[in-house]
C-alpha cells in the first residue's frame, strides 16, 4: 500500500516518524510545501488554496490514501480535499480527539489546545471535543513554538522563557494537552516538564497509526522490510533531508527531490 503525506513544511515529519515507525506502508511520499511555509498565519481561503495545489502534486503518484500530517490544512481544507480527492484523505484533528477520549473519560477534565493561530481560531479541536461532552476546554495559539524548533535551540533558555510566557496565566496543570501542530511532539519532554508531568500530552502522530487502524484497517506491523520513502519539497529539498535526517533518527533510506 502507498501512503501519501502532506504537510506545509518539515513539521509533518513528526507524523511521518510515528507511521514509519508502525510499519503499515510499503511506499510513502512526502511532500512539504517548504516554498510557502508556514500556514498557521494565513488565511482559510489561502490554506484551502494551497492544500488543493498539492493534491494536484500527488495526482501524478497513484497513492492509495493520503494523510494530512499538518494540523492547520486538517482544520481548514479536509473537507475541500475530501471532495476532490480520488483517494481516502485522512487529518489529524479527528484521530487527537479520538486519541484524547480513549485516555480520559471524565468530561470535566481540563484540556488544554496548543497549536499556531489559524488552528486555534478554527475552533476545531475545541468544538470537537465539546460535542464529546468536554465542558473545560481551552485553546491557545503557541506559535512561536515552531521557529525555535525549526532554529534547533529548542533545549535553550529561549523556549523556557517562550512558555513561560504562553502559560504562566495556568495555574493548575491540565489534565491534558494536544499538541496540536506537528512540530510539537519534538518539545514534549520540556512542555511535560513544565507542567511537572501532570498531564497526559496527545501527539497526533502516534493517535493517527492507532486510527488509521481502527477506521481504515491499516494494519501496524504489515510490512516486513523498510518502507520505500520519498521525500519532496516545494524548495530547497536538501533542508527537508537534512532535517529528516535528524528528525527521524532511523536508517531509514530516502530519496528528496
Ligand atoms: N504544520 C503546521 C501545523 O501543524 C505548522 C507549521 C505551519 O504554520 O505551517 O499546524
Amino acid at each position: 500500500m502507498k501512503a501519501g503525506i502532506f504537510d506545509s513544511g518539515v513539521g509533518g515529519l513528526t507524523v511521518l516518524k510515528s507511521i514509519l515507525e508502525a510499519k503499515m506502508f510499503d511506499e510513502i511520499i512526502y511532500y512539504g510545501d517548504t516554498a510557502r511555509v508556514p500556514y498557521g498565519v494565513k488565511d482559510k481561503e489561502t490554506i484551502i488554496k494551497f492544500s488543493l495545489q498539492a493534491l494536484e502534486f500527488f495526482a501524478s503518484h497513484q497513492i492509495d490514501i493520503l494523510i494530512v500530517a499538518c494540523n492547520t490544512v486538517s482544520a481548514y481544507a479536509l473537507e475541500e480535499m475530501q471532495k476532490s480527492s480520488p483517494v481516502p484523505v485522512v487529518g489529524v484533528i479527528e484521530p487527537g480527539v479520538w486519541a484524547l477520549k480513549n485516555k480520559i473519560t471524565h468530561k470535566d477534565a481540563s484540556i488544554l489546545v496548543i497549536g499556531t493561530k489559524a488552528t486555534i481560531a478554527s475552533l476545531q479541536y475545541q468544538d470537537k471535543l465539546r460535542v464529546n461532552g468536554y465542558t473545560s476546554v481551552q485553546g491557545l495559539a503557541t506559535g512561536l513554538f515552531v521557529p525555535i524548533i525549526e532554529e534547533d535551540i529548542k533545549d535553550t533558555k529561549v523556549l523556557k522563557a517562550t512558555m513561560k510566557y504562553y502559560f504562566s496565566h495556568i495555574s493548575i496543570p491540565p489534565e491534558a494537552i494536544i499538541l496540536g501542530c506537528t512540530h510539537f511532539p519534538l518539545i514534549t519532554s520540556s512542555i511535560d516538564e513544565y507542567f511537572n508531568h501532570q498531564s497526559i500530552l496527545i501527539h497526533s502522530g502516534e493517535a493517527i497509526t492507532d486510527y488509521l487502524y481502527r477506521h481504515h484497517q491499516i494494519c501496524m506491523n504489515a510490512i516486513l522490510g523498510e518502507t520505500k520513502l520519498k521525500l519532496y519539497a516545494s524548495s530547497s529539498p536538501s533542508s527537508l533531508e537534512l532535517i529528516a535526517n535528524k528528525w527521524l533518527n532511523s536508517p531509514q533510506s530516502f530519496i528528496a527531490d
